[in-house]
């Protein structure tokens, strides 16, 4: 069946107003249709130079979900949801051979020679330019790569929570990352929701939204 005639998507402004990051689920599975389809919308996510410089793991097996969990100060969600996305920000992606990309772009006509040999040049420079940045920019990737799986979830009919309380050595640990230079951006489990959760609310936009410079509070 396809998933998308199970749920009605609900639009991207539904989407973010409905979220909210859900502490317990129930134990249902995730159609595997479903779950391809999640991921396609993740990693549809923008990246910069469009280097992709993500790798996310699925976590399913009861196993590994008791091992993340362990590693996440036993949080709850991770065995309870069917699978848990662990983000994981690859500071060495500029490095990767980019061909198959290169390739897509020139043959749907997205980019042309040009372009491929200025993002050929461009890349190797960004990434020498930015040296130790290179950790915080993959983890911005990762972490758009991962609101866009949140609210593509919400909009599919299941929950989330992202999740920053873990230690990022455990983690690696579980999902055998060989390079030590790897980083944990975010945990993410998604399942259906066993109890729905009221939305805490947020500070008024004048405390945290300026016009042109900071301390000059947007009005709305
Ligand atoms: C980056 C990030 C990390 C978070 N880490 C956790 C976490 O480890 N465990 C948890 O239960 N909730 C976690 N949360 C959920 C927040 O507590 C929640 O987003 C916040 O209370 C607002 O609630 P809402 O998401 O329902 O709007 C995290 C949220 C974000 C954005």
């Amino acid at each position: 069946m396809n998933p998308t005639t199970q749920v009605r998507p609900l639009d991207v402004p539904q989407a973010i107003l409905q979220r909210r990051s859900i502490k317990t689920f129930k134990t249902d599975p995730i159609a595997p249709e479903l779950l391809k389809q999640l991921v396609d919308l993740t990693v549809a996510a923008p990246s910069s130079f469009n280097i992709q410089d993500w790798q996310i793991i699925l976590i399913q097996d009861e196993a590994q979900k008791a091992a993340l969990a362990a590693a996440a100060w036993n949080q709850q969600q991770i065995i309870q949801a069917p699978v848990t996305f662990v983000f994981a920000a690859d500071p060495h992606a500029g490095e990767q051979d980019l061909t198959p990309i290169y390739e897509q772009a020139i043959t749907t006509g997205a980019w042309n020679e040009g372009t491929v040999n200025y993002f050929k040049n461009a890349i190797p420079q960004f990434q020498s330019v930015l040296g130790d940045k290179r950790r915080e920019y993959a983890i911005k990737d990762a972490v758009i790569a991962a609101t866009h799986l949140v609210l593509a979830a919400e909009s599919l009919g299941l929950s989330t929570c992202f999740m920053n309380g873990w230690i990022e050595e455990q983690v690696k640990q579980v999902i055998g990352a060989a390079d030590p230079d790897l980083a944990i951006a975010l945990l993410v489990p998604v399942g259906y929701a066993a109890e729905p959760r009221l939305n805490p609310g947020r500070l008024p936009l004048s405390h945290k939204v300026s016009v042109d410079k900071i301390g000059q509070p947007y009005q709305g």
